[in-house]
C-alpha cells in the first residue's frame, strides 16, 4: 500500500466483511482532493475511500456519503464519524476531520438531493461491497446457501426470488441475456421455470450448473453470469448508473473531478458513452483516454479489484 494511505482496519478487521477498497491510490490521485472542499462519495460501502477522502479535506471541508445499504452506512459511521482518529503515521489530524453527512438513499437522486454547481468532486465505486457479498443471508453468491435475495437497500421491493420465481419464461430470459450477456440465456430461463419453486441461492446455482454445463474454454463458474444479471436487475443498477452520469454535470464546480470504478463492461460501457457524450456537449475534458485498471500487485492481492476499470473527467 502506498505511503500516507490508511491501510484500513476492514481489511480482515470485519471477518468475512473484509473489504478492500480497490484501485484506491488512483481514485483519490484523479479526485484531487481540496482541502475545505465538498465531495460526494456516491458509494461510501464501508468507507474505505472516504476515509482517505476525508483525511484530505480537513476541518474546513465536508464530505457527503451515500449508500443504499443501510448495514454498509452504519460500518461507515462508526469508522469515519464515530471512529475517526485516523490510523497514519504522521500529524494528530484529531481537530482536523471535515463535516461528515451519512445517506441512506440512492446516487440515483443525486441531482434532486444536491445543489447545483456546488460539488469538487464525485466518486462512485460501484457494484456490491464484500460485506453484501460475504453475507449468504444477503443472497448475492451461489457459493454459499442463502435466501435469493440480493437487495442492496433490504426497504427495496423487488427479491430475486420474486423474479426468480414469478417472471415469466421470456422474461426471465431476456433479464438474464440483457444484464448478464449470457448466451445460453433461453436455455437457463427454461430449467428455472421447470424446477420452480426455487428458494435458495445454491438450489439456483444447481439448476443453472445442470442446463449449462460449463463450456470448455470458460473458467467462471456456469451461474456467474445468471447471477450478475439477477443482481443488477433487482437493484437497477444501469438505471441509477445513468441518473449519476446525467445528474453529474449539474453538481459538479468548473474544476470538479467525477471518478467511476465499474466492474463489468456493461457498465464501463455506460460510463464511456456518457463522458464522451460530456465532452462533445463541453461538459468535460477526460483525463482517462483509456480505463486505469489495477497493477498486478493489487490484484495479487485483492482479487475482487480483478475487473475493475477506472475512468476520470473533468468539469469545464
Ligand atoms: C464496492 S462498494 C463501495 C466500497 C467503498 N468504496 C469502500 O471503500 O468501502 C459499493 C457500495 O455501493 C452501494 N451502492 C450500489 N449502488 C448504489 C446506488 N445506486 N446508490 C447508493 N449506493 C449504492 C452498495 O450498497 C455498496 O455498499
Amino acid at each position: 500500500m502506498a505511503e500516507g494511505y490508511t491501510d484500513t482496519p476492514e481489511r480482515g478487521g470485519h471477518g468475512q466483511a473484509g473489504h478492500v477498497p480497490v484501485l484506491l491510490k488512483e481514485a483519490i490521485d484523479f479526485l484531487a482532493v481540496r482541502r475545505g472542499g465538498s465531495y460526494i462519495d456516491a458509494t461510501v460501502g464501508l468507507g474505505g475511500h472516504s476515509y482517505e477522502i476525508a483525511k484530505r479535506l480537513g476541518a474546513p471541508g465536508h464530505l457527503i456519503g451515500l449508500d443504499k445499504d443501510p448495514a454498509a452506512l452504519e460500518i461507515a459511521r462508526q469508522r469515519l464519524v464515530l471512529g475517526r482518529r485516523p490510523m497514519v503515521i504522521g500529524q494528530n489530524q484529531e481537530h482536523d476531520w471535515p463535516q461528515i453527512t451519512l445517506i441512506h438513499g440512492s446516487f440515483a437522486n443525486l441531482a434532486s438531493r444536491e445543489r447545483r454547481g456546488t460539488n469538487d468532486g464525485i466518486l462512485a465505486d460501484l457494484g456490491v461491497s464484500s460485506l453484501q457479498f460475504g453475507d449468504p443471508a444477503r443472497g448475492f453468491s451461489f457459493q454459499a446457501e442463502g435466501p435469493l435475495d440480493m437487495r442492496m437497500d433490504p426497504q427495496a421491493e423487488l427479491t430475486a426470488e420474486q423474479v426468480v420465481n414469478h417472471f415469466d419464461e421470456r422474461e426471465l430470459a431476456d433479464v438474464i441475456y440483457e444484464f448478464g450477456e449470457e448466451r445460453r440465456s433461453r436455455r437457463i430461463a427454461r430449467a428455472i421455470v421447470r424446477s420452480r419453486p426455487i428458494r435458495t441461492t445454491a438450489h439456483l446455482a444447481d439448476v443453472i450448473s445442470a442446463a449449462a454445463r460449463p463450456m470448455k474454454h470458460e473458467r467462471i463458474h456456469p451461474a456467474t453470469r445468471t447471477f450478475q444479471a439477477l443482481r443488477i436487475f433487482v437493484n437497477r443498477e444501469l438505471d441509477d448508473l445513468r441518473a449519476l452520469l446525467e445528474a453529474a454535470p449539474q453538481v459538479l464546480k468548473p474544476g470538479g473531478r467525477l471518478v467511476i470504478i465499474s466492474f463489468h463492461s456493461l457498465e464501463d460501457r455506460i460510463v464511456k458513452d456518457a463522458f464522451r457524450e460530456g465532452v462533445k456537449q463541453g461538459h468535460y475534458r477526460l483525463l482517462t483516454k483509456k480505463p486505469v485498471t489495477p497493477a498486478e500487485e493489487e490484484i495479487d492481492r485483492n482479487p475482487r479489484s480483478r475487473s475493475a476499470k477506472l475512468r476520470a473527467a473533468e468539469r469545464v
